[in-house]
């Protein structure tokens, strides 16, 4: 069974629907964001804010590379950003399915008003324009990188699990 992989913009429930696809499917769960903030024993608005972007981007194509040789079977939610670099879009087709989770602005914007001063690529913005500039840059990107589409709407992880696998024949 190849990985799964969900990408999508922050606050696309991401890290929810990757549980509850793991226990409808009992495949382990593993989640990029947690994996580096284990391995660098520190939060990544903390590597953001001694190291910057660039690093935390280095960690990420340096924890791809690393999946690709020992992970299988596995679902792996990924960090927003990191279907931004073409290295990464390249490493994830090989990694496995990639499901591309798309949300609605206004969904996005409601979701991510709250734990703001834990994202880095928000806090110290004007949130709306932020989401705007960001999803204008990234959209096309995940789109690149999605082996398929799921339109979320406003449905709740159970419901998303179900159409994927369904979509995927899981
Ligand atoms: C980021 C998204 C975050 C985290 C980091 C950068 C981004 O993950 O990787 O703060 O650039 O979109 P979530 O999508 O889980 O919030």
């Amino acid at each position: 069974m190849k990985n799964l992989i969900l990408e999508g913009f922050m606050g696309c429930g991401k890290s929810r629907i990757a549980k509850a696809l793991g226990d409808d499917t009992g495949m382990k769960v593993i989640d990029t964001d947690e994996l580096i903030e284990k391995e660098q024993k520190r939060a990544i608005s903390g590597i953001f804010a001694s190291d910057g972007e660039e690093a935390f981007r280095d960690m990420e194509t340096a924890l791809l590379r690393k999946l690709q040789n020992d992970t299988k079977n596995c679902i792996i939610s990924l960090g927003g950003g990191m279907p931004v670099r073409e290295e990464n879009r390249r490493i994830l087709k090989d990694l496995g399915t990639v499901v591309y989770l798309k949300a609605d602005r206004e969904v996005l914007i409601g979701r991510l008003e709250r734990g703001v001063e834990k994202r880095p690529m928000l806090s110290g913005h004007d949130l709306e324009k932020r989401v705007e500039e960001l999803l204008a840059a990234r959209q096309d990107l995940y789109a690149d990188a999605a082996d398929i589409i799921i339109d979320i709407g406003e449905d709740d992880p159970d419901t998303i699990s179900l159409r994927i696998r369904k979509e995927l024949g899981l």
